[in-house]
């Protein structure tokens, strides 16, 4: 697929997405989803990618939300499609990578754009970076799980007040309440990311994939986290990640992960 809307570029094993739509604040148009579903899923067996970062296009924007001249004439059975369908093959697979995922946000993230965030497994932000889900002043609320990840990353007192005053929060704010994990000068922002980045690529990807599912089920409906903790340590004792981190640890050397 040729990428009209993205800018991909590897380095390092480090995957860097660029959603690429300057003029529009890097809105979520229909092709940017469908553009961004194809390279994320592609990237789940791609051995060259150990990680992936996404981020934005220019200074002022990471994504200014969904595309909003696409839906203004939706009726409620497209408004329920296109939710469901960003969620699922988007944002769902996202959060469901079995690789990190780091959102670097340079600038607005409104809407769409905050909720591709909090899809992803871990966010930094630049100092200047505007955070918010102004769905409600359209006379829409959030479609692309941001009711449900704000709740959970700042709680519902505060996701209840943001997402009903529509308003934004800067980094500081998204710092303390705890929806960035850190802030970083604009130049340095996707230097940073990728520091973190290569940190946990040091360590058994096997086993931060059984993290990312075992941290993931304690906000699945239906499922035991406690029981997916324990399948999943389980699963580690099967790999050669484990062999290799046991042993490397016992001869006082440096593990060489291969993620199986
Ligand atoms: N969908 C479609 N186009 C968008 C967009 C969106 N979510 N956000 C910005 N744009 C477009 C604008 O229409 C404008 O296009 P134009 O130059 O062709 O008219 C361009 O991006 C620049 O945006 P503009 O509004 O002129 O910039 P600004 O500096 O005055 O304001 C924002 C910046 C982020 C405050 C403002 O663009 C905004 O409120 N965007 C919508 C945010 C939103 O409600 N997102 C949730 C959608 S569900």
């Amino acid at each position: 697929m040729n990428y009209s809307n993205l800018l991909i570029e590897n380095r390092e094993r480090i995957l860097y997405i660029t959603i690429n739509r300057e003029s529009k604040l890097n809105a979520l148009n229909k092709a940017t989803l469908a553009e961004l579903h194809d390279v994320i899923t592609g990237s789940t067996h791609d051995d060259e990618v150990g990680g992936l970062i996404i981020t934005g296009a220019g200074q002022k924007a990471f994504v200014a939300g969904a595309d909003i001249s696409e839906f203004a004439d939706f009726n409620a059975d497209e408004g329920r499609e296109l939710a469901r369908e960003g969620q699922i093959k988007v944002f769902d697979v996202i959060q469901n990578h079995s690789k990190p995922v780091i959102a670097a946000i340079n600038g607005f993230a409104l809407g769409g754009g905050l909720e591709l965030a909090m899809a992803c497994h871990i966010r930094v932000a630049a100092n200047g970076a505007k955070m918010g889900l102004p769905e409600v002043s359209l006379g829409l609320i959030p479609g692309y799980g941001g009711t449900q990840r704000l709740t959970e990353l700042i709680g519902k007192g505060r996701a209840m007040e943001m997402i009903m005053t529509a308003d934004m929060i800067n980094a500081e704010e998204a710092y303390r309440t705890g929806l960035v994990n850190h802030i970083f000068e604009f130049d340095e922002l996707l230097t940073k990311a990728a520091e973190l980045m290569k940190k946990i690529m040091t360590r058994s990807p096997f086993a931060v994939g059984c993290a990312i599912r075992a941290i993931n089920a304690a906000s699945t409906d239906g499922i035991d986290g406690y029981e997916t903790e324990i399948s999943e340590f389980s699963n580690c004792f099967g790999s050669e990640d484990f062999r290799e981190g046991v042993a490397a640890f016992l001869a006082k050397r440096k593990a060489e992960f291969t993620g199986r």
